[in-house]
């Protein structure tokens, strides 16, 4: 029986995150010989990425980094009731998700950086910037098969589809012991 759901990602979450899964395809498609829409992608990824640090202090409730930011400690004792298949659900993003994220965040502005560095005069042709740009972009290849790892569980654990969720942006109202 499907319960009554609730509002849970915001219309510009669900833009921004589908976007950026759109220009992180193409700019790795496009990394060895389409220089142009490589850079252009890449561009889009730093645009979206700095909407994002701005609507995680200004935007609604779960769209804030105070609201899934959580501390190592909590982090770890998530991930181990995980383990022993006994987490609990999350209506916002859960505690692992939310580090994800942020790893996310991170790992995709500093690919876009240091993308931008290798085309400027200072950078251009310098050794560690273009070492660094495709290491970033290898670390978001295995982030994103994790993130889609812990999508794809969450969503199996609390009988949701949690991809489906952040297209719509409506979940499951919270039930007894849930974390709203
Ligand atoms: C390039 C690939 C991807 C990147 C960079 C990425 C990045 C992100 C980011 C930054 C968030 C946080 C959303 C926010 O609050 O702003 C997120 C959440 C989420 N992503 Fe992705 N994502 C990618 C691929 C996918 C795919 C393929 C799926 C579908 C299977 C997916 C499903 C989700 C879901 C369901 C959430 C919400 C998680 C939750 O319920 O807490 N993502 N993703
Ligand atoms: C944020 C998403 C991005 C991803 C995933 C990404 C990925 C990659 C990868 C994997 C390579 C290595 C290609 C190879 O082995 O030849 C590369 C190279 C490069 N990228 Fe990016 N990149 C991104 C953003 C950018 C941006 C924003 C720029 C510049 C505005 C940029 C400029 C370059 C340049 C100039 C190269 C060097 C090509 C060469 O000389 O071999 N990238 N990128």
């Amino acid at each position: 029986m499907a319960g009554p759901d609730i509002k849970v990602w915001d219309p510009l979450v669900r833009l921004f995150h589908w976007s950026l899964v759109a220009s992180f395809a193409i700019a790795w498609l496009t990394a060895d010989d389409w220089r142009d829409l490589h850079e252009w992608a890449g561009y889009a990824a730093g645009a979206l990425i700095a909407f994002r640090l701005l609507w995680g202090f200004a935007g609604p409730r779960y769209a804030r980094f105070s609201q899934f930011v959580r501390s190592p400690g909590t982090i770890a004792r998530y991930l181990g009731s995980m383990l022993r298949g006994g987490e609990v659900r999350y209506v916002g993003h859960n505690p692992a998700g939310g580090a994800m994220i942020i790893a996310l965040i991170l790992c995709m502005g500093g690919t876009a950086l240091t993308g931008w560095m290798y085309t400027r005069d200072a950078f251009w042709g310098v050794d560690w910037v273009l070492a660094t740009h495709e290491t970033l972009a290898n670390t978001m290849l295995a982030l994103v098969a994790l993130h889609v790892l812990g999508v794809v569980v969450a969503s199996l654990r609390h009988r949701e589809n949690l991809a489906r969720a952040m297209v719509v942006g409506r979940k499951r109202a919270p039930g007894i012991g849930d974390v709203a």
